[in-house]
């Protein structure tokens, strides 16, 4: 099918390729002239594993092409798929300007029938309103449908996640653009749950809120797992096994992060409250969270004394591992709380020091190191915040070399306390 995204961020430049790798021609809009430019060249404006392939290949296939005209994409499609971000507002609502905006320029366009599908993540109702702004900006005063899709996609294991979903949510408020949807996922091997719009819409804050309530379920467990010497992971393998819970999604950390569970959490916690509901099990999923962090920095002070002057080394930066997004993240947040300490910083991330680098300016309290065994060099102690599988291979020997103590925060649970105690570190891990 003829098919359009507008926005091609995170979620609408993945869901564009698979489309086009599908077999459907896609058109994917961005009112960014310098992006719309670099994916026109072949380049990549985000890293996400595998998708630099699946964009390269279908724009030569002439499956997928980049414009910065939303009256083009309209043209150009059957069904218009919006994919525009959905930021957080202070008080923790969201911004739907955008959604706003989009949904006039499409109905502008608009000359005939056709299916404008939500994928951003919104609050419940919003596709109601997609429709009265559609409606009331249609010049061409024709049919329509609204249609919500919401994405399910982690960043890191976007394309995976797409190419092979849990299910895929459609949420309509008629049943004529069901089989228009459905034609448009048939190549998809996963169940496609067709509800109302306002379930649909609703299934994406649930299930996103309930993966950060299980994150701060573990990471509560770790708490009293180090207060009662069992070790996290071995409960969380233990747990995990039942299949009513399932072992996923049990990591302790040192926190959630990225652009959505501190969003969506919040988004959720405020759409409650609109709706009359006190949503208090969510704001204790947050405070969980908040405090996961707290102590971890607790960890680091109770173990250096004083921060100030002690140089620490940083692996991670990402918000979590197979990223180069730094919102939100975790590993940052530590970052700037140990620089306000008066520590001097030395940071590695694989892939999102140029993005960190916004965020924390390189300077003479803060070093970024290329070489991840580098990072360890002069430092009183070493730090791993963001769950890079390559950091399990860090060389653990030169570390202790070339520290002026052997000293390990581990905020991700990558190494194994027996080997560390073996090798002569002092290493500090969560829950064990
Ligand atoms: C999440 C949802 O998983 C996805 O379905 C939704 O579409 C978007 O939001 P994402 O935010 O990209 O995806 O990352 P995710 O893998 O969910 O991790 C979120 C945060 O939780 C990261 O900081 C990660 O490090 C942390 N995490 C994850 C843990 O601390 N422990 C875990 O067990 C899993």
């Amino acid at each position: 099918m003829r098919l359009s995204i507008i926005g091609t961020g995170y979620v609408g430049l993945v869901t564009g390729a698979c489309f086009a790798e599908v077999g459907h021609h896609v058109t994917c809009v961005d009112n960014d002239e310098a992006k719309v430019r670099v994916l026109r060249e072949g380049g990549i404006p985000i890293y996400e594993p595998g998708l630099e392939q699946l964009v390269k290949s279908n724009t030569a296939l002439g499956r997928l092409q980049f414009t910065t005209s939303t009256a083009q994409g309209v043209e150009n499609a059957e069904v218009i798929f919006i994919a525009v971000p959905t930021p957080p507002l202070p008080d923790g609502a969201v911004d739907l300007s955008f959604i706003e905006k989009v949904a006039r320029e499409i109905a502008a366009a608009m000359t005939r029938y056709q299916i404008v599908v939500d994928k951003s993540t919104v609050p419940v109702k919003t596709g109601d309103k997609v429709a009265e702004t559609i409606k009331r900006y249609c010049k061409a005063k024709v049919d329509f449908d609204v249609v919500s899709n919401p994405e399910f996609l982690r960043e890191g294991f976007a394309v995976e996640d797409l190419m092979k979903p849990d299910r895929i949510v459609i949420g309509v408020r008629s049943p004529r653009p069901v089989a228009a949807m459905r034609e448009i996922y048939a190549p998809f091997d996963a169940p496609l749950v067709v509800t109302d719009i306002n379930s649909a819409e609703l299934i994406k804050h649930a299930s996103n809120s309930f993966l950060a309530l299980k994150i701060s379920y573990i990471n509560a467990l770790s708490v009293i797992c180090e207060a009662t010497g069992a070790n996290v992971i071995e409960v969380a393998n233990g747990m995990g096994l039942d299949q009513r819970i399932g072992r996923r999604f049990l990591e302790a950390s040192l926190g959630f992060g990225g652009s959505c569970f501190p969003k969506d959490l919040s988004a959720f916690v405020k759409i409650s409250e609109q709706v009359g509901y006190d949503f208090a099990l969510l704001k204790e999923v947050q405070r969980i969270n908040a405090l996961q962090m707290d102590r971890f920095v607790k960890k680091i002070s109770d173990t250096l004394w004083v921060l100030k002057e002690k140089t620490i080394g940083v692996l991670g930066l990402a918000f979590k591992q197979n990223t180069d997004d730094v919102r939100m993240s975790p590993a940052l947040e530590l970052c700037q709380r140990l620089h306000k300490e008066g520590a001097r910083l030395r940071v590695h991330d694989p892939k999102a020091m140029a993005k960190a680098q916004a965020v924390l300016p390189p300077g003479p309290q803060v070093e970024y190191v290329d070489d991840m065994d580098a990072v360890a060099e002069g430092c009183d102690a070493l730090v791993v915040a963001t769950e890079w599988e390559c950091f399990r291979r860090l060389d653990l020997q030169r570390a202790r070399r070339v520290m002026t103590h052997p000293i390990l925060f581990d905020g991700r649970n990558l190494f194994d306390p027996a080997e560390m105690e073996r090798l002569g570190f002092i290493y500090k891990s969560i829950g064990r």
